[in-house]
């Protein structure tokens, strides 16, 4: 089982009553004007079950004892009327409820979104994004159900068995003590099944988690399954998952129905009661058999709203389980606010110090040591090295994805610890390692790197990242669906979707990681043709592999294991000799290898 998924049981926040408290104040008593109405409607519905029941004994006596046709002739019609009325009573109480459950969901949903972008990178790191889905739909839906299941029990269920019971009362007193003496011990019993009811229903959703997280890999991974053949092995992962779920399932359908045989010997027991002492009466006393029969009727009429009343607590308890999952997300301190309250970040020249910066992701695995950068404002700076070296990390770092563990990170001389998130993200544009596009057109996804975007901007940005040819070539052009995570686009395709996102953004720092990886030599050359022209008064802080796309950098930083090696002008770093010129060599060696081989092919 996965514990952090839900932590310590005993946290007082999550005890049922402290959570209905909650749902009732924070999220039902705004609608209070709705309950009202609904409410009043649900005591007309009630009542109108009750009627029927009391005008039984009316019905009896006039057609046996007294037998006059015009009054049950009379009573009938009345009985039809109330029925049609308890109808339009019904429609409108669950209408009413519905309404108010949906607001309730699409309120929780924003509230769970809202938290989740105020959230660091690391904490989606070690979740998987299923779990998220889990909470956003069951979560949100259980709150809903928590508040409907209270309302509807008082408001029907309460209020008709109060009705039934009173019918019963005033027909017969007496009757009415003799059958109520069953209710005492089943209430003991069902007291004794919750706990293992929320057990249940704990696991019930944790494995439900796992099933959507096998599926979603599994789709989101489907080319690799296919071209490992993990079919087979996907499958027996979901079977014993979906397998985990149907035995818990089982289970809670065996403890949670536990109750029925009691409950309807108990029933039944009572109706025995009345039925001997009933006949007794009628019998024996002479009494009219109308109350007799109205009795009864009012006692079998409140069985099942009696019934649902005491299975109550079992429902409020496993969807209160799945509430707690929700809770759980919204009520934990955000881990990355924005910050709009902290000063915004004032650029002036965009010039970026890194100094004696220290990192690590995990306590006692340091990634970065001492790590001191100058990023010239307006020039173009290139970090370059081997692989794990901590590149990609110093632009996370920048970026404030993480926050430095010992040194400061400077923009134009202000900490960047010390100004709101939010602005020192507004002053970057950053193409990352792994492109991402969201769902929707080329065009949007360009947008989206300004939002009050025109199109001749959008198109500007393409032009300018080599993407406008490609585009335009395409039916739809600008208007082509990148699909999910822009899959129906090529990788390079991507790449220079996102370089033109962030082209369009206009920041006064620009962050490339790898930004040409994906592109073929000519593209390749147009883009970064591109990106010099268009980073001339920026600063620019480009990471590569490929090292003669950094070549014309201002400066590079050689970074191997979290620390600057070397750094200075390519012409600079090679006449020294050291790190960066054999880094350089040897691609240098791997690529004049590459031609050589080329000629040798062309020639044979
Ligand atoms: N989110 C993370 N959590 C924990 N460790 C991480 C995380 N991201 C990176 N690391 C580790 O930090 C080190 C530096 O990673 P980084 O991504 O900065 O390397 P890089 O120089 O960009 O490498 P590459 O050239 O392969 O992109 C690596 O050892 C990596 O395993
Ligand atoms: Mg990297």
């Amino acid at each position: 089982m996965n514990d952090r998924m839900l932590p310590d049981s005993a946290d007082a926040r999550y005890g049922a009553v402290a959570m209905i408290r909650r749902l009732m104040l924070d999220q039902g008593l705004v609608h209070w004007r709705k309950y009202t109405i609904a409410f009043a409607l649900m005591a007309l519905a009630a009542a109108c079950t009750a009627l029927p029941a009391y005008l039984v004994s009316d019905f009896v006596n006039e057609a046996y004892l007294n037998r006059r046709f015009s009054t049950v002739v009379m009573l009938g019609v009345a009985t039809m009327a109330v029925f049609i009325v308890k109808g339009f009573a019904v429609y409108g109480h669950t209408v009413i409820l519905a309404r108010i459950g949906n607001s309730i969901v699409a309120e929780n949903q924003r509230r769970l979104f809202a938290k989740l972008l105020n959230e660091r990178i690391s904490f989606f790191a070690d979740r998987h994004s299923s779990e998220f889905a889990a909470r956003l739909s069951t979560g949100a839906a259980a709150a809903n159900q928590v508040l409907n299941q209270i309302v509807t029990a008082i408001g029907r269920d309460f209020f008709t068995v109060v009705g039934l019971v009173a019918v019963m009362v005033i027909q017969s007193p007496m009757m009415s003590l003799v059958t109520l003496v069953v209710f005492p011990p089943a209430m003991l019993v069902f007291r004794h099944l919750i706990r293992r009811i929320r057990s249940i229903a704990k696991r019930q959703f944790t494995g439900g988690t796992r099933i959507i997280e096998t599926m979603q890999e599994t789709i989101q991974g489907v080319a690799v399954v296919k071209a490992f053949t993990l079919e087979d092995r996907l499958q027996r992962r979901f079977d014993a998952n979906v397998r985990d779920v149907e035995r818990e399932s089982n289970k809670m359908a065996r403890v949670a129905n536990r109750s029925s045989p009691l409950m309807e010997a108990l029933g039944g027991i009572a109706i025995a009661l009345g039925i001997v002492y009933g006949g007794y009466r009628t019998i024996v006393l002479n009494t009219p058999p109308g109350e007799f029969i109205s009795f009864i009727t009012a006692f079998l009429l409140a069985t099942q709203p009696a019934k649902r009343l005491a299975r109550l607590n079992f429902e409020l308890n496993s969807a209160l389980v799945n509430v707690r999952t929700l809770f759980e997300i919204v009520d934990a301190p955000a881990t990355e606010p924005l910050e709009d309250d902290k000063p915004p970040l004032a650029v002036t020249e965009a010039g970026i110090d890194f100094d004696h910066v220290a990192f690590s992701y995990r306590p006692g695995e340091p990634v970065l040591h001492d790590l001191t950068i100058a990023a010239e404002a307006g020039k173009m700076t290139a970090l370059v090295g081997p692989s794990g070296g901590g590149k990609s990390t110093v632009l996370n770092l920048l970026l404030r994805f993480y926050e430095a563990g010992a040194g400061t990170i400077r923009v134009d001389g202000q900490d960047i610890a010390g100004v709101s998130r939010r602005s020192l993200r507004r002053a970057i544009s950053y193409v990352g390692q792994n492109v991402f596009l969201f769902r929707g057109s080329i065009r949007d996804n360009i947008a989206f790197g300004k939002p009050d975007a025109r199109e001749q901007d959008i198109v500007a940005a393409a032009r300018a990242a080599n993407a406008h040819d490609f585009i335009m070539a395409f039916p739809a052009g600008y208007d082509t669906p990148v699909g999910e995570h822009g899959l129906q686009l090529s990788g390079g395709q991507r790449q220079r979707i996102a370089i033109a996102r962030a082209l369009i953004r206009n920041a006064p720092i620009i962050l490339l990681d790898e930004a040409t990886a994906a592109l073929d030599s000519e593209s390749e050359r147009q883009v970064q043709d591109a990106i010099a022209h268009l980073t001339q008064a920026r600063t620019t802080v480009a990471i590569a592999h490929r090292l003669h796309t950094v070549i014309h950098a201002d400066r590079i930083y050689f970074i191997e294991n979290g620390a600057v090696v070397e750094s200075g002008h390519h012409h600079e770093l090679l006449r020294r000799g050291g790190r960066y010129a054999a880094f350089y060599r040897m691609q240098f060696k791997n690529q004049e290898l590459a031609e050589q081989a080329l000629a040798m092919s062309s020639a044979g």
